[in-house]
């Protein structure tokens, strides 16, 4: 029985409600609010784990240094040719150690980035090379820098915890594994760029994405439908049957392999032509992962997906593809296009989630424990859930 006034009391609530702050919203999320995001993220790992990362596309270096927030730090990316013609592709702390200047607002001169203030000179070491008003320059006077690759349109750092924590004059650590070269992107290969996506910034936690690989049950509820590529229209009649499996790499410690089985079923019949695999290589926590397309009768697509954290629950997402020359164009449109379409369905999920440190799981859940305990590797404690400092470490994610 309601209340007599229910009704109207109702009405006037939901007439006064906005004007204070929505409380209740049917069928999706209510939009975050600060105090919400600070709670979800007191129970997710530390945001930023050791690994390489995508700081910018090579197309956006040019010969002006870019200023980058990235992994919790202040960051310049520098490309500057030396007097014979020579690149140097360099990732230092943002701020002068001098006098704290911005050095994104330097110059690339001579192999080397001068900063705006007092003209100190710094190799990509992240040594300083000159003062020109100093009589010499004193020896081992360096700033912070970072492990840089330039490769397949990206330039990527090495991000490392302890080296974050550390002296900023210690010398750049050696990244403890590389980025996987792909076959075919050699120069003169055979892939080709077919295109680029930035897709901009998703409220998630970095794991996630990995996490989402390891959770082979949400395949049928979420990816069971098949989109217009690139949308979020879905085509009746027709669904995805997925077949998926997450291992992780038997040589390389550091990467894991997300391998699935697609076919597509038409009112309910299975159409065996459809089938394709991609095999989906996460290398490190998940900064920077490849996506090998193999469709039958046509050859392979290679999809570069990167994920930089900005803040701790705010990762920029960026795409980059290469094809086989001979694959038609609009194929290639269409299998990176559904992939994306796929994907955009977590983005809903992951940017209302909590991070639940011991799930209530059952076995056919999928291998979501194995995964989160491989995840540690890339924390100076070896476990994603860090205990805090001067206290006994324990990992308190159930194995
Ligand atoms: S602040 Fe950079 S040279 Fe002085
Ligand atoms: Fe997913």
């Amino acid at each position: 029985m309601p209340f007599p006034f229910e009704r109207t009391f109702s009405r006037v609530r939901e007439r006064v409600s906005p004007l204070v702050a929505p409380r209740v919203r049917r069928g999706s999320p209510l939009p975050p609010e600060p105090d919400v995001e600070l709670a979800r993220l007191t129970d997710y790992p530390s945001p930023y784990p050791s690994g390489w990362y995508a700081l910018a596309r090579s197309s956006e270096l040019r010969d002006v240094p870019l200023h980058v927030r990235a992994l919790g730090q202040e960051l310049v990316v520098f490309r500057s040719k030396d007097s014979d013609g020579n690149e140097t592709v360099g990732v230092l702390d943002a701020h002068c150690p001098h006098l704290g200047a911005n050095l994104a607002g330097g110059a690339c001169r001579d192999g080397k980035l001068t900063c705006p203030f007092h003209e100190w000179s710094f190799d990509a070491s992240g040594s300083v090379c000159a003062i020109p008003y100093a009589e010499r320059v004193p020896p081992r006077l360096r700033t912070r820098s970072w492990p840089v690759e330039e490769r397949d349109g990206f330039v990527f750092f090495y991000f490392d915890v302890t080296h974050a924590r550390g002296r900023r004059d210690a010398p750049a650590p050696t990244p403890p594994y590389s980025l996987p070269k792909i076959d075919g992107l050699e120069p003169g290969g055979t892939l080709v760029h077919r295109g680029d996506h930035d897709h901009g910034v998703v409220r998630m936690h970095l794991l996630e994405f990995c996490e989402n690989s390891a959770d082979s049950a949400h395949f049928e509820p979420l990816h069971g439908a098949m989109f217009v590529p690139w949308t979020s229209t879905k085509i009746p009649g027709l669904r995805v049957h997925h077949d998926a499996t997450w291992s992780r790499d038997d040589t390389h410690s550091h990467m894991t392999w997300f391998r699935n089985h697609a076919v597509l079923e038409a009112f309910g019949k299975r159409l065996p032509k459809t089938a394709a695999d991609a095999a989906i290589c996460i290398a490190g926590p998940g900064g920077v992962v490849t996506f090998h397309f193999d469709v039958p009768r046509f050859g392979r697509i290679v999809l570069y997906q990167t994920h930089t954290p900005e803040a701790p629950l705010r990762q920029r997402v960026r795409f980059r593809w290469y094809a086989e020359r001979t694959m038609p164009r609009a194929l290639v449109w269409y299998v990176v296009g559904n992939w994306i379409a796929q994907w955009r369905e977590d983005i809903a999920i992951w940017e209302n989630k909590i991070h639940q440190r011991k799930p209530m799981l059952v076995r056919e859940d999928g291998p979501i424990l194995a995964m989160r305990k491989w995840y540690g590797r890339f924390y100076p404690s070896g476990t994603i859930h860090e205990p805090p400092p001067n206290e006994p470490q324990s990992n308190d994610a159930p194995s």
